[in-house]
């Protein structure tokens, strides 16, 4: 039997457009479903919108719309969103759903049947934007934490939840099941809470003040309080009581919020379930915020980062990959675009990017496309193995306990690696002395890079699975399970490698690119002088040989060369675009060996290649046959 997991975002308030915020917590919530997928789990995966309260009526209010117009609307921004994110979801839940309406009536019966629910007259401060009563001991500065706003003083009668009643039996199934909440700072903070008496919560509203919400079963005059209402969207979307789903997917629930919605999530929801007799949650997976210059991002505050402008820009997988590599899960994290480009740039395009397309460059010019078979590995080759597959275990441990940005940085210390690998080994070389041990590293940078193909799956899809096409894997996305990668060598391509475009193309910012044009205008506009015989007499022009070609970050044209010209030195070259990394590796060039150096993209230059350039294109210069490195143009 496969193991089962159910992940839920919370259902986002239709008050307003989608930002960054909720784009990070259900990317999350889609990285984990995905990991669970590639690792053999039956998955079911819940995200959907909060449509009734205070908050909604007065947001539809605003934009003259009735309720259900503008909830139909709004949730539907949320709907289209979320398959351009790439985002797995199985269903969407709607509090308006007419299943979720009754299922709120069934529950509240029988809580109520439990004896669980009372008539009281209250008095109490409360905050419209989090749509709670706060307590004096919760207000900070005698305002809510979160809006900064005074709450108003409510005083009517109203059914109250027992929830007091459950006090002991949460702190002791908290206690029992350490991981119950986790960071483990969340888990402290709701222990913090419950040192004092509980309140019972207030779950009510009376139609006089408020009608939209859904009517309280036994007492038409009144509806549901929007939490308790929203909190059994989690059952209600599997068809509890009787829903298949639900009996096979519940026991394994995760629920992923932000630090925001911890009370509800932490002590209100346990206890309403412990009430109606449903099995507790097993996890309850709490993250911090995306601040914007040091504030929380938030719709009532109007700070917002919108999530489509950026995956417009920056591309999905970037866009993804940033979020979940740039937050360690639980803390705070400031969001800026030059971080988002500096990842791009660095992790993706270089470290990656790179070595994709350096080791697809490889197959194809030594292998005709085609993998090789292994001959007989080495120390090195083995080395490289078994980094690769620790990696898998490793990265097993830490996606189950939420440490994304951690399992990013293992997949990217062995992508450092393969790069590593390949500039010791040197395939180029090797092409030119021994053919078997050629064909040997190869293999292993190719097995290695279908492992990380599959790890970084959940986190981009799109490019993995381009990846995986490029590998040309018989099997790809979640159907390349985490088992099936543990076998060195199991998954052989089913065809030729294919060379492909780039799968992430280096974004340069405005202000490098500028900086770079004036830098290649200036260089063009030179005008050259005359110069003497005896002038020419003291160019030193030599035969070099290009030992490796990087590419500069930063640089839309420039790649820099290690030149083996007797003695090594660096050289840049403004050759992006005509000549692959791959194909300069190895090549004979002509240097200009003592020109002044030069610093280019803050990388400095010792010397200049000859190319000629003409309406096709840029064209080394290279001497017609193997010279010694070094040997002087005479
Ligand atoms: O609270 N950083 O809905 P909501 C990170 N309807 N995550 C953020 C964020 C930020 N700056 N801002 C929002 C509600 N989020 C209720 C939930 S569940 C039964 C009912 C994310 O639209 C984060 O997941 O205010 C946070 O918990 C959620 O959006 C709040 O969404």
């Amino acid at each position: 039997m496969p193991r089962k997991f159910y992940v839920t975002t919370p259902i986002y308030y239709v008050n307003a457009e989608p930002h960054i915020g909720h784009a990070y917590t259900t990317i999350v919530a889609d990285v984990f479903n995905r990991f669970h997928m590639v690792f053999g789990s039956k998955t079911f995966f819940l995200t959907g919108t909060d449509e009734h309260g205070d908050k909604i009526a007065a947001a539809a209010q605003k934009a003259d719309q009735t309720p259900q117009e503008y909830v139909d609307r709004i949730s539907q921004l949320y709907r289209d969103l979320w398959p351009r994110l790439n985002i797995s979801n199985n269903y969407f839940v709607r509090t308006t759903d007419t299943q979720h309406k009754e299922t709120v009536k069934l529950i509240l019966s029988r809580v109520k049947e439990n004896g669980d629910i009372y008539f009281s007259d209250y008095e109490g401060l409360y905050c419209v934007g989090c749509e709670r009563f706060y307590t004096e001991r919760e207000l900070v500065d005698g305002k809510c934490p979160d809006h900064l706003t005074e709450p108003e003083v409510i005083k009517e009668a109203n059914y109250f939840f027992r929830m007091s009643k459950y006090q002991k039996w949460l702190i002791d199934h908290i206690h029992k099941h350490p991981d119950f909440i986790r960071p483990e700072r969340y888990r402290n903070e709701v222990l913090s809470f419950l040192r004092e008496p509980l309140e019972d919560l207030c779950i009510s509203r009376p139609k006089s003040r408020l009608n939209w919400g859904i009517t309280l079963p036994f007492d038409e005059n009144f509806v549901t309080y929007v939490w308790f209402d929203a909190l059994i969207n989690y059952v209600s979307a599997l068809g509890y009581p009787d829903g298949e789903l639900f009996k096979e997917f519940w026991p394994s629930v995760q629920h992923i919020t932000a630090k925001d919605i911890l009370k509800p999530h932490g002590i209100y929801w346990p206890c309403m379930l412990k009430s109606a007799g449903i099995e507790p949650y097993q996890h309850l997976n709490v993250h911090g915020y995306w601040n914007v210059s040091q504030g929380k991002m938030s719709k009532s505050i109007g700070n917002v980062v919108r999530p489509l402008d950026l995956e417009n820009v920056y591309g999905l997988d970037a866009f993804r990959y940033f979020l979940l590599r740039d937050m360690v899960f639980g803390l705070d994290s400031e969001f800026s675009e030059d971080a988002l480009v500096a990842r791009i740039n660095a992790d993706l395009a270089n470290d990656l990017g790179n070595l994709v397309s350096r080791s697809l460059t490889m197959v194809h010019k030594y292998f005709k496309g085609e993998l090789p078979e292994p001959y007989f590995p080495e120390k090195e080759d083995e080395k490289l193995k078994t980094q690769a597959l620790d990696l898998i275990e490793k990265y097993e441990e830490l996606m189950e306990d939420l440490g994304f940005h951690k399992a990013l940085m293992a997949i990217w210390e062995v992508i450092g690696n393969v790069n590593k690998y390949i500039d010791t080994m040197a395939p180029w070389v090797l092409a030119k002395t021994d053919k078997e041990r050629l064909s040997t590293v190869i293999y292993y940078i190719f097995e290695t890079l279908r492992i990380i193909s599959a790890l970084i799956w959940p986190f981009m899809p799109g490019a993995a699975e381009k990846m995986q096409d490029q590998l040309g894997l018989p099997r790809k996305g979640k159907d390349l399970k985490l088992k099936d990668l543990r076998e060195w060598g199991r998954e052989r391509p089913v065809k030729v490698l294919t060379k492909a475009p780039a799968l992430f193309p280096r974004i340069e910012t405005k202000k490098q690119e500028r900086q770079l044009q004036q830098k290649e205008k200036s260089m063009t506009e030179k005008k050259l002088p005359l110069i003497s015989f005896p002038e020419f007499q003291k160019m030193d022009i030599r035969v070099g040989t290009i030992r490796k070609a990087e590419a500069i970050p930063g640089s839309k044209k420039l790649l820099k060369l290690t030149v083996d010209l007797d003695e090594e030195r660096t050289v840049v070259a403004g050759l992006v675009g005509y000549y692959t990394e791959e194909e300069l590796t190895g090549k004979q060039v002509i240097i200009v060996a003592n020109l002044e150096p030069v610093k280019l993209m803050g990388v400095e230059s010792h010397g200049m290649v000859l190319a000629a350039e003409d309406g096709s294109g840029v064209h080394l210069l290279t001497p017609d046959a193997e010279t010694v490195p070094g040997s002087k143009i005479k």
